[in-house]
């Protein structure tokens, strides 16, 4: 317990250390936030997401598998389109499993990770080191401290193993869509996570994101890390009833959906909606029609990403966005993924589709399994093909 004449002592000296640090801190997170716009400027303008290779395909991380999901000429293919950078996710688990080498990791999968980083880093792309685990390892943290403990200590070893390259062009994300719903939870998780690679990794760029989804709302609620060497990210899909129209995760109604229009047109949506049997599902996808998205629409939205980055000064990125290709109408797919990647560029938010030849890609693969570019949305992201 404190007397009168301590506390006021503590007090004071807590006082006059607060002053310290406010002093100290802003020529340096000025000189972050500096490099950190410059970077984003540099080499974050057009990204493609390398998925399944190293991150969602737990049961089989074997050579096997890493060896043929995205080969050499798939990464070169990527540059020659224009892409200036590569997302790399890769799932926590395996970087983990012993045997483990004296940097804490999974010897024979990061061997071939850094196979692949030094691959995209030779074809002259940025890459980021997205650490992009399986929905169970992310809910973990939403109450168990030990499992944000571990998420740290791993970050620590993936930090200072990659510290080494060119930190120019290596970006450390923290967590791909951290689906932890508290914000304030989720604020303390990064910041810790955060100050980790800071001290194993002084030079590199770190990509942080608001909590749950990404989603623009999610960054709205988002206070900027002291740490002023940071790219700022959300995850564009909306409406999903478009964009994961088919798909068989997440929300059980979507996996009904197809050949939904964008921008919706009042015939096509009509027959649509008596093929939803479910009154409450048929609800939101009629919300999905009134609601009149169209390019305006979706410029809107984005717009306020943009405006909350500027309010706050940091740079910001769009790391995702992308439609699933399996039941789309392709020329709907294509116009909305132009209307995204417009409305990015306006507000000067680098971004990178989701994803390169998988369910939503700029490629899809030919029945022997070989990568074929897709004109049509290779257009719609403004570049050219080689
Ligand atoms: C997120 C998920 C990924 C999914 C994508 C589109 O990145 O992690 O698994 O494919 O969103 O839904």
């Amino acid at each position: 317990m404190f007397s009168r004449g301590c506390l006021a002592a503590a007090l004071l000296g807590m006082a006059v250390c607060a002053r310290a640090q406010d002093q100290a801190a802003p020529p340096d997170r000025a000189a972050g936030l500096q490099i950190a716009f410059a970077r984003a400027r540099q080499h974050l303008r057009r990204g493609i997401n390398a998925s399944h290779w190293f991150s969602q395909n737990p049961g089989d991380y074997s050579a096997r598998h890493t060896d043929t999901e995205i080969t050499p000429d798939d990464i070169a293919a990527m540059a020659r389109l224009g892409f200036d950078n590569v997302r790399l996710s890769i799932d926590a688990v395996p970087l983990e499993q012993y045997p483990r080498g004296a940097d804490g990791l999974n010897v024979d999968f990061v061997a071939r990770l850094d196979g692949a980083v030094d691959l995209i880093l030779a074809d002259g792309m940025a890459v980021t080191i997205d650490l992009h685990p399986e929905d169970s390892y992310k809910q973990q943290l939403r109450t168990d401290n030990a499992a944000v403990d571990r998420l740290v200590a791993l970050w620590r070893k993936l930090a200072a193993h990659y510290a080494g390259r060119d930190p120019g062009s290596v970006f450390f994300e923290i967590l791909n869509e951290p689906e932890v719903n508290d914000p304030y939870r989720w604020a303390g998780i990064q910041a810790r996570v955060a100050a980790a690679i800071r001290e194993a990794a002084p030079n590199n760029t770190i990509i942080a994101t608001g909590p749950n989804y990404s989603d623009i709302v999610d960054l709205l609620s988002l206070h900027p890390l002291d740490d002023g060497n940071v790219i700022y990210n959300f995850h564009f899909y909306d409406p999903h009833e478009f964009t994961h129209q088919g798909a068989t995760w997440s929300t059980g109604w979507w996996r009904y959906e197809h050949g939904i229009p964008y921008p919706p047109t009042a015939s096509s949506m009509q027959e649509l909606l008596k093929e939803i049997p479910d009154p409450a599902d048929r609800f939101q996808l009629e919300n999905y029609w009134l609601n009149n998205w169209n390019a305006g629409h979706i410029q809107r939205l984005i717009d306020e990403a943009a405006a909350w980055a500027q309010a706050n000064r940091v740079p910001l990125l769009c790391n995702e966005f992308g439609a699933y290709r399996a039941v789309a109408d392709p020329v709907s797919r294509t116009n909305w993924i132009r209307d995204v990647r417009t409305a990015l560029e306006a507000d000067g938010i680098g971004w990178a589709m989701w994803d390169y030849h998988n369910g939503f890609g700029v490629a899809v693969r030919d029945k022997d399994g070989k990568s074929v570019v897709d004109p049509q949305t290779v257009e719609a992201l403004g570049l050219k093909m080689p």
